[in-house]
């Protein structure tokens, strides 16, 4: 599939500002969606709206929906049906789920968590291992290397810690961790891994295995679904633990995690948003990691030619990896001379759409020698952005 095909099944890109193309380099705060998407949301509360569980046709439709949701999540993230749980969004899933996790600490142990991340994966720990009389140790970002090493994360890890709370890639500078490598080192230790994959997704194969992690989240509104969250929990730690839940409420898995009733409508668009996914892939054989060689094959001139450009402009701060290597295709960077405020309103103005502050990622933005209140100019791109587009937006921040 082309790009201009990909750009035709988005009907939000055909959006115009001021009579111009509007230009959406706002992925990390929510991507935009196929028109597949939006016709499943509408067709299940159209056609097929009921809550889960009745002896009638539109209720065995509903429970239908989210078993092959669940089935595609399983091939998505690859894991079991039963490991896939899922909740308003990822910062409601963490909260809950870290009430029922913080109930296997004792007073002595400690948490790890991370300064890059976004604050959905590091408060929630923080306010648990409060409750718990739990320490919280903070994995330092490497200014030099540009993310949080593998290293620094290790360096706080000893016999007492029970978790590692940390993301795939960063929301604000794009950079990766070595997650995977962290996993490595700490299993069999008694170290639980809870990874943040929001950022991470809509760009990479998240492969649960191969990482080797235990619990995993994401939200698929910022994979080109609605508004739905995501936890993976591996099972024989999920049975150890127990869940927050009302006794009427299943006690089986992975219901046993889900809080209150689903939004049935968006799991369907989230249905529709992975067979999306699987429809970019070449190689059906080898699955999704497919669809991520061709997303990044789209990506791929668009961060070089965004670096290139980047390196002619004058008077900007680019915060983060300097290179295409070890990073999403995000973007943080701050003017010597305008606010990211007055810049974000100012493209905003002329249809492109960057968002500006701290994006919840408030320790890194303190980390990085900025101010919260000011944040950066965050350019998100995607596979459906277009070199041109990224020329747009340089010519326009060469004439502000
Ligand atoms: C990296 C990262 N983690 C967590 C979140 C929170 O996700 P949600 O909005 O689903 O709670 C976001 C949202 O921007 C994010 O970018």
């Amino acid at each position: 599939m082309r790009v201009d095909d990909i750009r035709g099944m988005f009907p939000a890109l055909a959006r115009q500002v001021g009579g111009r193309q509007a230009i959406y380099f706002d992925g990390p705060g929510g991507s935009q969606v196929p028109r597949s998407v939006a016709d499943a949301v509408s067709n299940h509360l159209l056609e097929s709206n009921a809550n889960y569980g009745p002896n009638f046709i539109t209720g065995r439709e509903t429970i239908a929906v989210v078993q092959e949701v669940r089935r595609k999540l399983a091939k998505f993230l690859n894991c079991g049906e039963t490991e896939v749980s899922f909740g308003q969004n990822m910062t409601s899933l963490t909260f809950a789920f870290s009430r029922a996790l913080s109930m296997t600490w004792q007073v002595g142990d400690n948490v790890v968590v991370s300064e890059m991340d976004h604050d959905a994966n590091i408060t929630p720990w923080v306010l648990a291992a409060r409750d718990r009389g739990v320490e919280v140790r903070v994995a330092r970002y490497d200014r030099e290397a540009g993310t949080v090493t593998k290293d620094e994360v290790l360096r706080l890890v000893d016999d007492r810690t029970k978790l590692v709370a940390i993301t795939l890639s960063s929301n604000l500078v794009g950079s990766h961790v070595e997650v995977g490598g962290i996993c490595r080192e700490v299993r069999g230790r008694g170290v639980r891994v809870f990874v943040d994959g929001v950022h991470h997704a809509p760009h990479e194969r998240i492969d649960v295995k191969d990482l080797g992690c235990d619990f995993l989240v994401c939200s698929a509104y910022k994979f080109f679904g609605p508004h739905v969250g995501i936890l993976f929990g591996r099972g024989e730690v999920m049975r150890e633990l127990n869940p927050y839940k009302i006794i009427p409420a299943s006690d089986a898995e992975p219901h046993c995690w889900e809080t209150g009733t689903q939004n049935f409508a968006g799991l369907a668009g989230l249905s529709a948003g992975l067979d999306y996914l699987w429809s970019l892939g070449r190689d059906k054989e080898a699955g999704f990691s497919a669809t991520f060689d061709y997303i990044r094959e789209l990506e791929a001139p668009l961060v070089d030619r965004f670096l290139e450009r980047f390196r002619e402009l004058k008077n900007y701060v680019l915060h983060g990896i300097a290179g295409s290597e070890g990073r999403s295709p995000t973007f943080a960077f701050t003017s010597q001379i305008e606010s990211p405020e007055r810049l974000a309103k100012r493209l905003g103005d002329q249809g492109v759409f960057v968002w500006n502050g701290h994006m919840y990622a408030v320790r890194l933005v303190d980390a990085l020698g900025l101010k919260r209140e000011e944040g950066v100019l965050r350019v998100g791109l995607m596979h459906y952005n277009t070199v041109s587009e990224v020329d747009r937006l340089f010519d326009l921040l060469e004439g502000l």
